[in-house]
């Protein structure tokens, strides 16, 4: 069999079978009583990779592995590609709102089901296939190729940075190409011409040094409960904009070709939210709901804990509270900048009696794509001759923290090409993968590295 494409066809079986093996693996970043098994991801990548015909390697880092992948058979005079993925997933809790269980990977109606089946083991498993269908019938391909891929995106890449400025030579590509996020719509391809950055924290209140009586204390001293949901409820304004003072000065506004091309995207805001049991409401109130998703910043609490929890009712006025806080950013904002805009806004916002402070828990910069044309029609044009659509240009709201610094270090652009679909429940109980996304993703990527090979 000469044509790589036929071949994946023909070893569909093995290949779900060892997409099954990957899945059932708990790589459970975020919890240290998975790191045996967030290792043990790795080295399964690893293996994947030299039997596809690459060179690989797995190595330590403070966190969990990286592996990286390599082969340039194709000759200084073809382009290198870099494909960035990542093994580990987000935690499956809470279990009992799963129909099967997360690490038993299920088809049901033409969908995986398993947590890190579409984010991003589904994924970076179709590239490992891909490349496995070009060497295997070809004895070849047609770019030279370095696989990196880490076991820490889910908890911010904490160790990522200083190893590809470490191994830059080793890790030296003309373009980065990243299949970690969603097509527009089921039959519509996208190509991202942007993420969004991501600043995360903690904020502590602090009062009293015990949790005390409400009855003996209350109107005596501050609650620090109160005073924290005052702090929270005054960060957004009745047109919900962010009230930090200086919050929006640094953002550079998206093109009106940019915004332009919105409008012709076949989306329907109500029915977009409406899935999930809400109205599209809640954001800045001046701005679409692409707008605001897209290229405008965010402020939201993802966690509170004070005061008394359990079942019925407990009189009291807790010693502490604590939120959990992200802000996702968009081009112009740096998680620094607003680390230092939110400290000094918490500075002056924090009542007598209740101290309040700032823990930074990661970020990312925000990605903007440098639109090149080849570098786009090439992708066009594997994603159309594999899809039968011509791709959209879109914008995400989620955040890859490497990607800005990938491509700072190495002096290249990067491609994202995602192929979940709306509503793959990533990071939500019953997580899933399109078959048909499945095999049409790993023929779009045979595709694309012989159309990058043309540039
Ligand atoms: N793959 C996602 C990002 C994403 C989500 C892209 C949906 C496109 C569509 C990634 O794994 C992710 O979840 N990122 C985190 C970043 C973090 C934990 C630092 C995010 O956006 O919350
Ligand atoms: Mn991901
Ligand atoms: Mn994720």
């Amino acid at each position: 069999m000469s044509n790589p494409i036929d071949f994946a066809h023909s070893q569909r079986r093995r290949f779900y079978d060892e997409l099954w093996q990957f899945l059932r693996i708990p790589s459970v970043s975020a919890k240290s009583e998975h790191d045996a098994d967030t290792e043990r991801a790795a080295e399964w990548v690893r293996v994947q990779l030299e039997d596809a015909g690459l060179e690989a390697r797995t190595y330590p880092t403070p966190g969990h592995p990286v592996v990286v992948g390599a082969w340039s058979g194709a000759g200084p005079d073809a382009p290198t590609i870099l494909i960035y993925g990542h093994y580990d997933v987000q935690p499956p809790e809470p279990l009992d709102l799963w129909n099967s269980p997360p690490f038993e990977p299920e088809i049901r109606d033409g969908r995986i089901y398993a947590r890190g089946a579409a984010d991003d083991k589904g994924q970076l498993f179709l590239h490992v296939k891909a490349l496995e269908s070009h060497l295997a019938t070809r004895g070849t391909l047609p770019v030279n190729v370095v696989v990196l891929a880490e076991g820490e995106e889910e908890i911010g890449s904490p160790n990522l940075v200083p190893f590809v400025r470490e191994h830059r030579a080793r890790l030296a590509a003309d373009t980065v190409v990243i299949s970690d996020s969603a097509m527009f719509a089921p039959g519509l391809p996208s190509l991202l011409f942007s993420l969004r950055g991501l600043a995360y924290f903690e904020i502590h209140a602090s009062g009293p040094s015990t949790d005390l009586h409400s009855g003996a204390y209350g109107g005596a001293i501050r609650n620090p409960a109160n005073a924290l949901a005052k702090v929270i409820g005054d960060l957004h304004d009745d047109d919900g904009r962010i009230a930090i003072p200086g919050f929006y000065d640094d953002i550079l506004d998206p093109s009106p070709e940019t915004l332009e091309g919105f409008a012709r995207l076949p989306f329907d805001a109500a029915a977009y939210t409406g899935e999930v049991g809400a109205p599209p409401e809640g954001g800045e109130s001046a701005f679409s709901p692409l707008e605001r998703m897209w290229t405008r910043p965010t402020c939201d609490v993802n966690g509170l804990l004070s005061g008394y929890t359990g079942e019925g009712a407990k009189t009291v006025l807790p010693a502490k509270a604590m939120a959990k806080l992200s802000f996702r950013l968009v081009p112009g904002q740096t998680p620094e900048r607003v680390r230092e805009l939110l400290e000094a806004h918490l500075a002056s916002a924090a009542p007598p009696g209740v101290e309040l402070t700032l823990v930074e828990l990661h970020g990312g910069r925000p990605w903007l794509a440098s639109l090149e044309g080849p570098l786009f029609e090439a992708a066009s044009s594997a994603l159309e001759q594999s899809f039968g659509a011509r791709p959209v240009l879109a914008g995400e709201g989620g955040t890859i923290p490497i990607v800005v610094e990938l491509e700072e270090i190495l002096g290249a652009n990067s491609l994202l090409l995602g192929f979940a679909l709306p509503g793959a429940n990533m990071h939500a109980p019953n997580e899933w993968f399109a078959t048909d996304c499945f095999e049409r993703g790993i023929d779009t990527l045979i595709r694309l590295y012989d159309e990058l090979a043309e540039l």
